[in-house]
């Protein structure tokens, strides 16, 4: 079969891998329907993630159809649409029970699909623990409307549930890429009074608007003084910081009210300095972390329900066997791109 698989430093390469078997009796196998590319396929390619294993194949956002189950999956059957998590994880160990999967202690536990076992860009995976790694599509939810939930719509859901927005809030977003845009979508369904997102380039600030017409856009050069302005509390109650730039962290607390909570979503390719003479006083609530993605069910209710939808973050379509092409454009954030879907 055909697969994407990380050769070397800076090189991926399209080639025939045989077909995935099962070998434990928690593994399904998934024919791949859909595809996409994430920011963190970019960081492996570029040798930022020391646990990337040479030869793997890379992807882990994707939805499919069960082709072959182990003995013990229950969750789900041959022949059923799913979304596949991100993460892959134990459902028992001391982690998994309390929520935090990211963490999972299991050798595969975590985010190990397309980075340290064959991930999905590709005809075929093998998913492990396919109870909790795989989640039924409802049948009027679309492949395309699946495509980010284990994924980017997970890490969105995730971030608001840890932040606390609520009713009556002013909630500030610094980054509207995919990631971005996904937290706006989740933090709205909290119905905070204002939303407002920080972002440099004027089309996602205009995307920003498209997929949640009540948030305000502001350019990082005027958002320390439109918020200053415009929060008669001194700053946003809740801040999430998912741009990841030079300067975006400083923003972030600078941006927050006393006594806010800051969610850094955002992983940086330096350490951040937390200057805490300067923010004394300021008594801040920092939350930080991978995405514990487990309420696959829930966003695709929502989903189901006409409550979120991710399919404007979709701007270019491929076919797999031009998946360099969509890697370049991906890559080099040509032509307005967003998201890219690849159809397998
Ligand atoms: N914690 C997790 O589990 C998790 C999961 C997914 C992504 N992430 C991280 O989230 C971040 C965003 O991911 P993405 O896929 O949306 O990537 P992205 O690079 O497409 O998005 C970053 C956005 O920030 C904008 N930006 C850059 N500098 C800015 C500034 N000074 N002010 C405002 N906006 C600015 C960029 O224009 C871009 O739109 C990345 O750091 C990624 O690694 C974390
Ligand atoms: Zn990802
Ligand atoms: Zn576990």
């Amino acid at each position: 079969m055909l697969s994407y698989v990380y050769k070397d430093k800076g090189h991926f390469a399209l080639e025939e891998k045989p077909r995935p078997v099962i070998t434990d009796s928690k593994d399904a196998i998934v024919k791949i329907t859909l595809a996409s590319i994430c920011t963190s396929d970019l960081h492996i390619k570029h040798g930022y993630v020391p646990r990337a294993v040479k030869g793997i194949t890379v992807g882990h956002e994707a939805v499919g159809v069960v082709e072959e189950v182990g003995a013990e999956v229950t969750d789900i059957k041959v022949g059923d649409r799913v979304a596949i998590n991100v993460e892959t994880f134990c459902g028992e160990c001391f982690f998994c029970k309390r929520g935090y999967v990211n963490n999972c202690t299991d050798k595969n536990g975590g985010w190990a699909l397309g980075c340290r076992i064959d991930g999905v860009q590709a005809e075929y995976v093998k998913v492990p623990f396919a109870n909790t790694g795989l989640t039924k599509i409802p049948d009027n939810v679309s492949d395309e409307e699946a495509l980010f939930v284990g994924d980017i719509l997970s890490t969105g859901y995730w971030a608001t549930d840890i932040s606390g927005v609520q009713k009556g809030d002013t909630a500030l977003i610094i980054g509207a890429g995919p990631t971005g845009l996904c937290t706006l979508i989740c933090a709205a369904l909290r119905s905070p009074e204002r939303l407002i997102v920080c972002e440099k380039d004027e089309r996602r600030r205009e995307l920003a608007k498209k997929v949640c017409p009540a948030a305000e856009t502001v350019s990082p050069e005027q958002v320390e003084s439109y918020i200053k302005e415009s929060c008669p509390r001194g700053g946003a109650d809740v801040v999430f910081e998912v741009a990841g730039a030079e300067n975006t962290f400083g923003l972030a607390w600078k941006c927050a009210r006393p006594n806010a909570t800051v969610v850094v979503v955002a992983m940086y390719d330096k350490p951040q300095i937390l200057p805490l003479p300067d923010m004394y006083g300021k008594n801040l609530t920092f939350k930080t972390g991978g995405v514990d993605g487990c309420k696959c069910d829930e966003i695709l209710s929502l989903i189901a329900h006409g409550r979120i939808d991710t399919t404007p973050l979709i701007t270019h379509t491929f076919a797999f066997k031009d998946i360099e092409k969509a890697y370049d454009l991906f890559e080099n954030r040509r032509d307005g791109v967003v998201k890219v879907a690849i159809k397998i």
